[in-house]
């Protein structure tokens, strides 16, 4: 089992480094849970005062006054808790800006260079490691460190009572571990069964029109439900296993509840304690026991959360951000291919060997091959997508894989084989959704291109909008605003 450690060893990375600037906020959220949880000992004192004061003296004005006292206490409780939260709170935020906008550059990097799995995951991934962090299962952490705190003013009440609750917590924490260990695997296979049956939908749907054209609804139906099956079988068998243990927990708790109050019976009955110390035993003992529970309920979200962080972890791990360089000047366009050899991530073969042309400004080249020839990848290389695995491609001289992309992007234009454009309108695709184009820029390269009477056709010309919700434009009409 792995706990979330921050002050592990860590990588260096943006996010490490985040969490790092964040150790002031972290000292000052356990500053205030010391101060939280020192305060809750004001109800034990109370009850105690109550029956060995009160019950007593039969004073009411001392009841008034201690009431007040343990209200005021908790007053001030509850204000130091909700600083604590906003402390974390503003924590994640800072985080998240810090953070944020590496994890879009990290993402793209990653499924370029050839992890497509990556996705949108690392985004979302985010959001859960923020809100793991500054969420209630977080907290958690902050009161775990004073059980001990409450376990010792039981053992100097008794030394058996003390012995009871720790032997509790071990026993609750026990179930709690075996627990996770029965359920983890199954849960694990339901998850994963789930994220095919999801990937598995959204291809289908992609391909709609083919699926309704030939019929394919049954037979994709039949597949989708075979992963729906295996989710189902798997959490059942989770959510059963977990059931079993969770009574055993909870029975645990309620025996050594009782047996507190028996222990501590026994002991007044010995003359050993006083009366009083009969309550306060029971308060002590549930707020000592009471992390564990909390533990247990936020586990699956502290998991989650560290299983995001892991994986944010591995996405800036392979990401090497590019060093700012140099702007090179405009090119003439003279683009030589020096002896490219070049494999695909994953794949076994070279798909292009020992290429090596020259094109001289003005020049026009055209690749003509058969499907899997490598003509793309050809193209890929030339654009500085993808990294040759020897050989060099230059643009004037200069390596086009380690030009400054948003620079190179200026001079080159790259039209891939699928064409899709961005949700926005066509202006915003034109003018590659940069703010310093001006509209006189954008309609003579739409006329450049030969497009603009077709732009100019459409429901709202160039404010257009495409995208999910906005104009479908034809394969065709893609292709040439593309
Ligand atoms: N993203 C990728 N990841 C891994 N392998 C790839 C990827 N894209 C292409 N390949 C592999 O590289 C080889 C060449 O593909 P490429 O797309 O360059 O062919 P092509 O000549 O453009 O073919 P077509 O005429 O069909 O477009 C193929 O064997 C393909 O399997
Ligand atoms: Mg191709």
């Amino acid at each position: 089992m792995k706990i979330f450690n921050p002050l592990a060893d860590q990588p260096d990375n943006p996010l490490t480094r985040a969490i790092k600037e964040g150790y002031t906020p972290l000292a000052f959220a356990g500053l205030f849970s010391l101060v939280s949880n020192l305060l809750y000992l004001a109800l034990p004192i109370y009850t105690f005062q109550i029956y060995g004061r009160v019950m007593t003296s039969y004073s009411v004005p001392t009841l008034l006054v201690i009431t007040f006292g343990v209200l005021l206490a908790f007053v001030i409780s509850s204000v130091i808790d909700d600083y604590r939260a906003r402390v974390m709170v503003n924590f994640g935020v800072v985080m998240d800006q810090r953070v944020s906008g590496r994890v879009f550059s990290a993402l793209f990097d990653t499924v370029i260079r050839g992890n497509p799995a990556a996705r949108s995951q690392a985004l979302r991934d985010l959001d859960g490691f923020r809100q793991m962090l500054t969420g209630p299962a977080f907290g958690t952490f902050f009161d775990l460190p004073w059980m001990p705190v409450f376990m010792l003013v039981l053992f100097i009440i008794d030394p058996i009572i003390g012995v009871v609750t720790i032997v509790g917590a071990g026993l609750l924490f026990g179930i709690a571990l075996l627990q996770d260990r029965a359920t983890r695997p199954a849960l694990r296979e339901a998850n994963e069964a789930a994220l095919r049956s999801y990937a598995f939908t959204d291809a289908a749907l992609r391909n709609g029109e083919v699926v309704r054209a030939m019929g394919m609804i049954e037979p994709l139906g039949a597949r989708w439900a075979s992963f729906r099956a295996i989710t189902m079988e798997r959490s059942a068998a989770a959510s059963e296993r977990a059931s079993v243990l969770s009574n055993i927990s909870k029975f645990t708790r309620q025996a050594i509840q009782v047996l507190i109050i028996a222990i501590g019976a026994y002991l007044v009955v010995m003359g050993k304690i006083h009366s009083g110390l009969l309550f306060a035993n029971m308060i002590l003992a549930a707020r000592a026991l009471q992390p564990i529970d909390r533990l247990v309920g936020s586990w699956d979200a502290l998991t989650n959360g560290y299983r995001s962080y892991e994986r944010l972890n591995a996405l800036f791990g392979d990401y090497k951000p590019s060093k700012p360089l140099t702007t090179l000047p405009k090119p003439l366009g003279q683009l030589s291919v020096e002896g490219v050899n070049f494999a695909p991530v994953g794949a076994t073969r070279f798909v292009l060997q020992g290429i090596s042309l020259k094109i001289e400004p003005g020049e026009m080249l055209g690749v003509i091959g058969p499907s899997g020839a490598g003509k793309s990848s050809l193209a890929r290389l030339m654009v500085g997508i993808w990294q040759a695995n020897s050989g060099h491609v230059r643009l004037d001289g200069a390596d086009v894989y380690t030009w400054d992309r948003t620079d190179f992007g200026r001079h080159v234009g790259y039209l891939p084989q699928d064409t899709e454009l961005f949700s926005g309108s066509i202006r915003d695709n034109i003018a590659r959704f940069r703010s310093d184009v001006d509209d006189e820029q954008v309609v003579r390269a739409a006329q450049v291109a030969g497009v603009h009477q077709l732009i100019l056709r459409l429901p709202n010309g160039y404010d257009t909008e495409l995208g999910e919700t906005g104009h479908v434009l034809s394969a065709g009409q893609r292709q040439r605003v593309g």
